[in-house]
């Protein structure tokens, strides 16, 4: 019976001491109710009364031997874990993180707010318009009735008869004068429709920022004094000016202006197409009819306007050379700006 008790032990001791013991497993098998050295134990009852207390005291001992290398190889088990997890789950904090994609402004809402923050700057505040306008403000309210040739380069998109896409933000003039009394001084950003087949300069979709003065003694001079210090802002402190005659059936006198390039100072180069200038607006003093139209008299009050395309001034802003690319949302153009 001592050799088996020297066998259990023996036995238990290597199971214990392989490799990726089940501990729990072999504590069963040899300690378990139904466990070798139980059933040992059991014949117990066979011995004389000499050797029992003998053997008692053997099987106690393997007993204790047993328990004590599971209790040292669960915890020798339980630090070679640890020490795996370490290993493998370590984080190395040198390692270059993820960098989130930052989103950015669309070049034509930064070009926008600069334009808009100029004219901030010189006391003009932001009035708004339907995109969805009647005829009455797009058209006859600014002098244009039916009819007149003016509506040949603003055809537009129509709902009815009468309501359409407004082709330009002009008619935010009208709405401004109609419910405010001078003085008024305003600008309006916003989106304009054209029925115009999409190129490289034209979409059927574009932004104009308009601008609105009326007051007693508005002249011309104010105009071209305000204008210069927009575009001195917008281009740098070299700009020029230049006013071309031209005509808008809403003001009289009108002019088309011109900056100066602020690429090559005037000399000629690829931006200016070798012209020295960049168109970049229209303008003129508010004319009579249009006042009246708004209830206000001209006799007493005078005003000038002006109205500028917003992708053909981030076009020359920044250089580029295709509307298009204004459109199509691909991050790769739009991050570069
Ligand atoms: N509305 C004109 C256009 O879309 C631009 C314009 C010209 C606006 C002269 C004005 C102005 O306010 O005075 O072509």
């Amino acid at each position: 019976m001592k050799e088996k008790l020297q066998k259990i032990k023996e036995d238990a001791l290597s199971a214990i001491n392989s490799d990726n013991a089940d501990l729990e497993q072999i504590r069963i098998q040899y300690l378990g109710k139904k466990g070798e050295l139980t059933s040992v134990l059991r014949g117990m009852g066979a011995l004389t009364a000499e050797e029992r207390p003998v053997v008692g005291q053997i099987a106690n001992e393997v007993r204790a031997d047993i328990e004590n290398a599971l209790k040292i190889k669960a915890e020798a088990q339980k630090a070679a874990e640890l020490e795996r997890k370490l290993v493998t789950e370590k984080i190395d904090v040198t390692l270059p993180s993820n960098v989130a994609a930052s989103g950015k402004l669309h070049p034509l809402t930064q070009v926008q707010r600069t334009i808009e923050d100029i004219f901030i700057g010189m006391g003009f505040s932001i009035a708004e318009g339907p995109e969805v306008e009647y005829d009455y403000y797009n058209f006859q309210a600014l002098n244009i009735p039916e009819n007149h040739p003016a509506r040949d380069t603003q055809d537009t998109f129509y709902i009815t008869e009468s309501i359409l896409l407004r082709s330009q933000t002009s008619p935010v003039q009208v709405r401004t004068m109609e419910k405010q009394k001078p003085p008024i001084r305003i600008i309006s950003p916003g989106r304009v429709y054209r029925s115009d087949a999409v190129d490289a300069t034209h979409s059927p979709l574009f932004h104009q920022v308009e601008g609105l003065v009326v007051d007693k003694g508005i002249t011309m001079g104010d105009l071209k004094g305000m204008l210069e210090t927009f575009a001195k802002t917008l281009f740098g402190n070299e700009t020029r000016l230049r006013f071309r005659p031209h005509h808008f059936p809403f003001t009289e006198p009108s002019a088309e202006v011109d900056v100066s390039c602020f690429v090559c100072g005037g000399k000629g180069c690829r931006v200016c197409k070798n012209e020295g200038w960049i168109e970049i607006l229209g303008a003129g003093m508010v004319h009579p009819y249009v006042l009246s139209n708004c209830g206000i008299d001209p006799e007493e009050y005078s005003g000038f306007a002006f109205g500028m395309g917003v992708e053909r001034i981030a076009m020359k802003y920044y250089g580029i050379d295709d509307m298009r690319l204004l459109y199509e949302n691909d991050t790769r153009f739009l991050g570069q700006f």
